[in-house]
């Protein structure tokens, strides 16, 4: 477990930005972590997964340690349902499909998402009407300055709608290093109520879909809508859909009466970012290699060598303008360094 230094960490964020590492490393094992945080000294720690949340803006003056830890293991299972331990480096998309391939149902709606599963948790990941939270059991995970070991059960990790209790209290104190999820193995419980799913397997004429129908119905969805990473670089939906209050609402409604919106609770309502960032003017549009995807303007996207600093001025520049056409904040939802 060699630490290098000045590495690039291009090859580690999906929005393929081109900053250095002062000091990286790579670590395998619980056990490995352990040693490297124990000898880490004064260095500033940042923390690696699939580098699937982030745009990173300047060179990262810290040890940055790359979560590799792999594995998945049956826990306990019964005639209906299975608990799998994952380790934290696993690909999420990965454990998807070994889902799906050992029929285990669960989790074929967050198909294609990408990212790790240690850092699933974090955001309380989510897509087509189900959450990370639903299959969720426990996680273990290291505390980052005694080393001790802990177990988070569900409820500690107190999960709303993209967060966590690892977003606030304790945010930067622990390192997710595996969760548990609890499958099922018969009698799935299907989500095909989200428009899109419907459609997609209305249009392929399944009557009643698999699992693996499922996931393959949100594969086309997402692969319509957003850009694949490795094609272009992007970190998912940048913005989280506002939350506003009824009166706000009522008052958004008059004016914008096209406008989608969901009922979170009866005294607050979602706008999707998406719309109020394409009404904007936004979709599509590019400034030098810094851009808005054009299915899907929530996404923002390197076309090739923007710097993250160019991006952010974008995102900075959306939501000024969301701001003033509508009166409402739109907060990022990825990690900005
Ligand atoms: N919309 C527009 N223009 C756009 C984008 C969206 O008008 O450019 C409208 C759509 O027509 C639709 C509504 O906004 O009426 C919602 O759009 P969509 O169904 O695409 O979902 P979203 O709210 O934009 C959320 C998640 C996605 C997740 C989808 C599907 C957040 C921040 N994003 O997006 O998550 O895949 O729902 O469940 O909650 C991610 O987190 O990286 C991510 C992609």
């Amino acid at each position: 477990m060699p630490i290098e230094t000045n590495t690039s960490l291009k090859a580690y964020n999906t929005f393929g930005i081109d900053v250095a590492a002062n000091k990286f490393v790579s670590v395998n094992s619980v056990e490995e972590l352990k040693k490297v945080l124990a000898n880490r000294g004064n260095d500033p720690l940042f923390l690696l997964g699939g580098g699937s949340n982030m745009l990173l803006t300047k060179n990262i003056e810290a040890l940055v340690i790359h979560l590799n830890l792999k594995g998945i293991s049956v826990l306990s299972e019964n005639e209906h349902s299975v608990q799998l331990r994952v380790m934290a480096g696993e690909n999420w998309h990965e454990f998807v499909l070994f889902c799906i391939n050992n029929n285990y149902g669960g989790v074929e709606n967050l198909s294609l998402i990408p990212g790790n599963v240690g850092t699933a948790p974090i955001q309380n990941i989510g897509a087509y009407g189900v959450e990370l939270k639903d299959t969720f059991v426990r996680c273990e995970a290291l505390h980052i300055e005694t080393l001790s070991e802990k177990t988070f059960s569900k409820k500690e990790c107190n999960f709303g709608y993209r967060n966590s209790v690892f977003k606030n209290e304790l945010k930067g104190e622990y390192i997710i290093t595996s969760v548990t999820f609890e499958l099922t193995k018969t009698n799935h419980e299907l989500h095909t109520s989200y428009g899109a799913i419907q459609q997609e397997l209305d249009r392929k004429g399944i009557n009643s879909p698999s699992i693996s129908d499922i996931s393959e119905a949100v594969i086309a969805i997402r692969k319509s809508k957003l850009p694949d990473p490795t094609e272009l670089g992007n970190s998912g939906s940048f913005f989280k859909n506002p939350i506003i209050t009824s009166e706000a609402f009522q008052a958004f409604r008059l004016q914008y009466p096209e406008a989608p919106f969901y009922e979170v609770s009866p005294t607050e309502f979602k706008i999707p970012a998406g719309w109020l960032i394409e009404q904007a003017g936004f979709r599509g549009k590019r400034f030098g290699d810094a851009g808005v995807h054009k299915n899907q303007a929530l996404v923002l996207v390197n076309h090739g060598n923007a710097t993250g600093e160019e991006i952010w001025q974008l995102a900075l520049k959306i939501q000024k303008e969301v701001r003033s056409k509508f009166g409402i904040y739109i907060e990022p939802e990825v990690n900005v360094f």
